[in-house]
């Protein structure tokens, strides 16, 4: 099956990792998986939103290539064993992290050994979200060109969702196909005011971004991470769950 790809875009801080363990809470809901899920931020925590421990990172794997390997194997098939190997596997998905990003010196051959990899192991999942930090390196050296659904998240100021825009312009230099981009301005006030509101309408409208939700700022939110407990073991009944899930039914369903 061809896999389709969600990567995640914004600046630091503005909810891209909180959006994503959503996105894979709400796909597990809906069944529509499995899900490959990639932490591609060298400071990773989606596993902390998810409640899960880090092994061995990608970059790690990386360096390890560059040493002696098992006789009898080829570098990409070692490279293909150790990604398995260091992949976390849950019930309906499945966890990758990429770690810290090249240091000095050339891993170039292990990228592309990466790349290979990749080609045959996305072909088990049904979708692939990738939790980007700022940058957006890391997809095409996951080989991943085409982004089904690049969701862009802002906060909530006029200044905020202008530069979302720029943000959203930094996939062409790296030649990737958009097919779809989604605007989530997070963490509004509740209630959000009408004057409040149309500013927030105003800015979107002149950013061009398709808006997909305006996500309220959440105390359950808060608490969870706080607590370190999944959000995946959030209730539906938080208002922020809610509002994300008609977000996510125009989406994906
Ligand atoms: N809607 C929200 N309500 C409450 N807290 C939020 C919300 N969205 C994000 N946060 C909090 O803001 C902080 C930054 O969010 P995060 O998703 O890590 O941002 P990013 O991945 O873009 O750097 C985290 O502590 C997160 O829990
Ligand atoms: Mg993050």
């Amino acid at each position: 099956m061809t896999p389709k790809v969600i990567a995640m875009a914004g600046k630091g801080g503005t909810g891209k990792t909180t959006t994503s363990a959503l996105i894979i809470k709400y796909l597990l809901e809906k069944k529509l998986t499995p899900i490959l899920a990639v932490d591609a931020d060298s400071n990773a925590n989606l596993n902390e939103l998810l409640d899960l421990k880090v092994g061995t990172t990608i970059g790690e794997i990386r360096k390890d290539l560059k040493g002696d390997i098992p006789s009898g194997m080829t570098r990409d098939q070692f490279m293909e064993m150790k990604i398995q190997q260091s992949i976390i596997e849950e019930s309906g998905f499945d966890l990758m992290v990429m770690g810290m990003p090249d240091g000095p010196g050339c891993y170039c051959s292990a990228n592309q050994y990466l790349a290979m990899s990749m080609e045959r192991l996305a072909e088990n999942y049904r979708y692939i979200l990738v939790d980007n930090e700022a940058g957006m390196e890391h997809l095409s050296r996951l080989n991943l060109h085409t982004i089904d659904h690049l969701f862009i998240v802002s906060d909530p100021s006029s200044r905020g969702i202008l530069t979302a825009r720029r943000i959203a312009e930094i996939t062409e230099p790296l030649k990737l196909v958009v097919k779809n981009k989604h605007l989530i301005v997070n963490r509004t006030p509740t209630p959000l005011s009408p004057e409040l509101e149309a500013k927030i309408k105003e800015a979107v409208e002149e950013s061009d971004l398709p808006l997909a939700g305006i996500f309220p700022a959440s105390e359950e939110l808060i608490h969870q991470e706080i607590t370190g407990g999944s959000y995946l073991e959030l209730s539906n009944d938080v208002p922020m769950l809610k509002t994300a899930w008609a977000a996510f039914d125009k989406i994906f369903t």
